[in-house]
């Protein structure tokens, strides 16, 4: 039988999965979410309802969303022996090291852990989307030597996730604001580590498993690692004049300037980094961070100038993360975070229809050698 023989390095343009769950409608510039616009979503919709209508395929009422938040609330603490190990992990561990290995030690706690079923994965999602957090935060707080916070029953899911790792509550922009980064980081159709989780669970090994992959993916710098670098470089540059000159030194030596260009967007604009400049804009005004928003735009200018390329959502989530106080090594952390809601969606998917993932190569070495 005749061979296969379209080879795309990296799998660019390849359909590698059939989904309900989201779609990049690039032409319209719209992030499709189980038929809704993430846009729309995002600032219509709290956090947790874009996660409930991820994993579940609905929004929820009233009453459920009521439900889902008190589930969560009582799924919280963390197993002590999580905390130990994250206690032992060296101080200078990056965040992302902590959160693959403590998602990783999770994982044998859930009493559904084999279970495939949607209603086992439903609960495991709970606990998930509960602990995620936890981890992140209870990781930092041990690095930094500084007391651990207990979540404040009075706060809302997002307002204790960012309470729990600054250690001081958000104001209502504040907590509104990150609310809307989680929602936006949601979800994004067929990122790697998305692809590293549904291609993992379709060996049909348990969810935490999936996910752990996910994480690890999510790490490297071509990913979600970008988000901190932005950050590093908007700091070292200082003023709009020296960021221009940093990136243009940058492109020189052939470097890539973080934050810029996309796999499926590339020479558009990312929508989501509309939405977080805008929330920028909003976060910065009147504040002593003014001149980052200025920063940033001079940024884009720059690069739409030299290389026609757009900023993608970790350009402009960077610098929010920043005006909340959040540490930069949490930046990759917190996208894993949000993203958690979509990668368990997905994971639940690929139980409901799998097919094992199992391509195949092209050859280019030698044969036919003897000893
Ligand atoms: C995201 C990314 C990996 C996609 O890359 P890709 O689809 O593999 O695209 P390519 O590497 O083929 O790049 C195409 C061209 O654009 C250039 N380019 C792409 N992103 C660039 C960037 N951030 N800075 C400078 N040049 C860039 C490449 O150098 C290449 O130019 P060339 O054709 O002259 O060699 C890439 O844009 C990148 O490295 N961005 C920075 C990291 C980042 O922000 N990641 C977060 C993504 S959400």
């Amino acid at each position: 039988m005749a061979e296969e023989t379209t080879f795309r390095p990296g799998l660019e343009g390849v359909i590698a999965a059939e989904t309900e769950i989201s779609w990049l409608d690039v032409d319209h510039e719209q992030i499709v979410l189980r038929g809704y616009d993430l846009l729309e979503l995002a600032q219509k919709c709290p956090y947790l309802s874009v996660a409930h209508l991820l994993i579940a395929g609905r929004l929820p009422d009233k009453e459920e969303l009521t439900a889902l938040e008190q589930e969560i609330a009582q799924e919280t603490p963390l197993p002590q022996p999580v905390v130990d190990i994250l206690a032992k992990l060296p101080r200078t561990a990056h965040p992302m090291d902590l959160l693959r290995t403590g998602l990783s030690a999770l994982g044998p706690f859930d009493p559904d852990l084999e279970d495939h079923s949607s209603e086992a994965t439903w609960r495991q999602s709970i606990r998930v989307l509960a602990r995620v957090p936890q981890i992140i935060a209870t990781g930092w707080r041990l690095q930094q030597e500084e007391p651990i916070v207990e979540n404040d029953p009075k706060l809302g899911y997002s307002a204790n996730f960012l309470y729990s790792i600054t250690g001081k509550r958000p104001t209502q922009t504040e907590a509104a604001a990150f609310d809307e980064l989680l929602a936006v980081y949601s979800e994004h159709e067929l990122p790697n580590s998305t692809f590293a989780a549904i291609v993992v669970a379709s060996t049909l090994t348990d969810l935490y498993s999936a996910l752990v992959a996910g994480v690890a993916s999510l790490k490297g710098p071509l990913h979600g690692g970008a988000n901190e670098a932005v950050m590093h470089m908007l700091i070292e540059a200082k003023t709009p004049d020296g960021l221009e000159r940093l990136i243009l030194d940058k492109l020189a030596a052939k470097e890539r300037i973080m934050g810029f260009g996309h796999r499926v967007y590339m020479h558009k604009m990312d929508p989501r980094a509309q939405l977080m400049k805008t929330a920028l804009h909003q976060l910065v005004a009147g504040t002593p961070h003014e001149g980052l928003f200025d920063l940033c735009v001079r940024g884009e200018e720059v690069m739409h100038r030299e290389k026609g390329l757009y900023p993608n959502l970790d350009y402009y989530a960077a610098p929010v993360y920043y005006v909340l106080g959040v540490p930069i090594p949490l930046y990759t952390p917190i996208f894993f975070a949000a993203r958690t809601a979509g990668l368990l969606a997905h994971i639940r998917e690929q139980y409901a229809h799998n097919r094992l993932f199992r391509p195949r190569v092209r050859y280019i070495g030698p044969q036919g050698l003897h000893l």
